[in-house]
């Protein structure tokens, strides 16, 4: 375990002092598909289709975004609106608006150090930030380059020894919150990540090679940042440490075994917060409720799981109703505005994950695209708030919407 800590906490964040474009380059974008389409200039097609994509045939990441679409906002006029306030709280502590960045896998492929430096730009916002298992930078780099507790999602794999390592490094860098994700025991197949040849570390296949050639910016920054494996592996693995190794380690880890005895057993390993994230049914709602979460995450992956499975937005209205007296219910999927935020909440929501809207804001512009996206979101909502007659968001509920 030692060992471990002192392998990670070597320098990982080269390439920090420059969080992104210029301003003058983001000023022109103003609204996250802009970002997205930057991204899609940006960042190798094999990353950028990783990001983009869902599932098989797709149709629960559509579902995702055509079902919040479909839902109307209720607009009301001639309440005075002045001094709107978008904060709140999320599991108790204060959060400037009702969102957090989702655990995404390796986004410092997205950008140099893109870990660090999205979770810089959410505390910059005062939002909470959620590093992944299968992040680049470490649980170690990210501490080490932050100031404030951020949360940890959590994969539990085959090898439980790793699990509960997660856990103790997550205790000793302060984690404010363990997120785990209960919806990939196997992966959903994306049919573009075959396709691409998508790997970690980045294959060097003729034809990622000329692909990255017309994205210069990002191999300059990814070179310089040096890492370009799973950071929080480094140092796990004894003897076989190769970085393909390491990838192939990952690739069998995904436990079909799991079930809600383990949950049981990183609550005893776990002392604090406790989020269940990838809930998408009643059953499974009430019963991460009895096993002592704090909150769950409404969330099918971003449709990258259970093709065919409902949208998100459709199945969190019985949810809130089955246990949201009991714990607080968080949500995610699909959601690219601030009015996506505001369907989200008049549902029952307490917060929604940004995921995709913030992974193209990485790609576009490093910690300033993450930045704007999180700005972009922001003032959408306080509008959203003023034309739906919104002051606070404790005001929000199903009267927003016209039903
Ligand atoms: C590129 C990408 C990587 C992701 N990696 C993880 C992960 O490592 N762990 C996890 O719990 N969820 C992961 N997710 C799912 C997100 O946390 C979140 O549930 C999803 O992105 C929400 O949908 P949205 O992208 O439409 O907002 C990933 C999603 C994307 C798009």
């Amino acid at each position: 375990m030692n060992e471990m800590l002192s392998e990670s906490f070597k320098p990982a964040v080269q390439g920090l002092t420059n969080p992104g474009p210029s301003p003058a380059l983001m000023k022109n974008v103003t609204c996250i598909e802009d970002l997205r389409l930057a991204a899609r200039r940006r960042v190798p097609r094999a990353f950028f289709g990783y990001a983009e994509a869902g599932s098989y045939s797709e149709q629960t990441l559509r579902a995702n975004r055509s079902d919040l679409e479909r839902i109307r906002l209720r607009q009301r006029v001639l309440v005075n609106i002045a001094n709107r306030d978008t904060s709140t709280t999320i599991l108790g502590e204060t959060a400037a608006l009702p969102i957090a960045l989702a655990p995404i896998g390796i986004g410092g492929l997205q950008w140099a150090n893109g870990e660090i430096l999205a979770c810089r730009a959410a505390q910059a916002a005062g939002i909470p930030y959620t590093l992944a298992t299968l992040s680049i930078c470490s649980i170690e780099d990210v501490a080490a380059a932050i100031e404030k507790p951020f949360w940890f999602q959590l994969y539990v794999m085959k090898d439980r020894g790793f699990a509960r390592s997660m856990v103790e490094r997550a205790i000793a860098a302060k984690c404010s919150a363990l997120v785990l994700t209960v919806d990939l025991q196997v992966p959903g197949q994306r049919h573009i990540d075959i396709k691409n040849g998508l790997s970690v570390p980045p294959s060097l296949k003729l034809k990622n090679l000329l692909d990255m050639t017309t994205k210069p910016g990002w191999v300059c920054r990814v070179l310089a940042g040096k890492h370009w494996s799973f950071g929080n592996l480094r140092g796990y693995l004894k003897g076989e440490q190769s970085i393909k190794a390491i990838g192939e380690w990952v690739g069998h880890q995904f436990d079909p075994t799991l079930n809600w005895d383990d949950v049981e057993w990183i609550r005893s390993i776990w002392p604090g917060k406790l989020i269940i994230k990838g809930i998408l049914d009643v059953e499974d709602a009430k019963l991460a409720a009895q096993a002592g979460a704090a909150a769950i995450v409404v969330s099918n992956h971003g449709g990258r799981q259970l093709d065919g499975a409902p949208s998100a937005i459709s199945m969190l209205p019985r949810i809130t109703e089955a246990v949201g007296s009991q714990i607080e219910v968080l949500f995610d999927g699909g959601v690219r505005s601030g009015q996506d935020v505001m369907r989200a909440l008049a549902l029952g929501a307490k917060g929604c994950l940004l995921g995709r809207a913030y992974v193209y804001g990485l790609g576009a512009g490093g910690q300033r695209g993450v930045a704007t996206a999180i700005e972009i979101i922001r003032k959408e909502l306080s509008t959203t708030m003023a034309l739906t007659g919104i002051r606070r968001i404790a005001e929000i509920d199903r009267r927003v919407l016209v039903e």
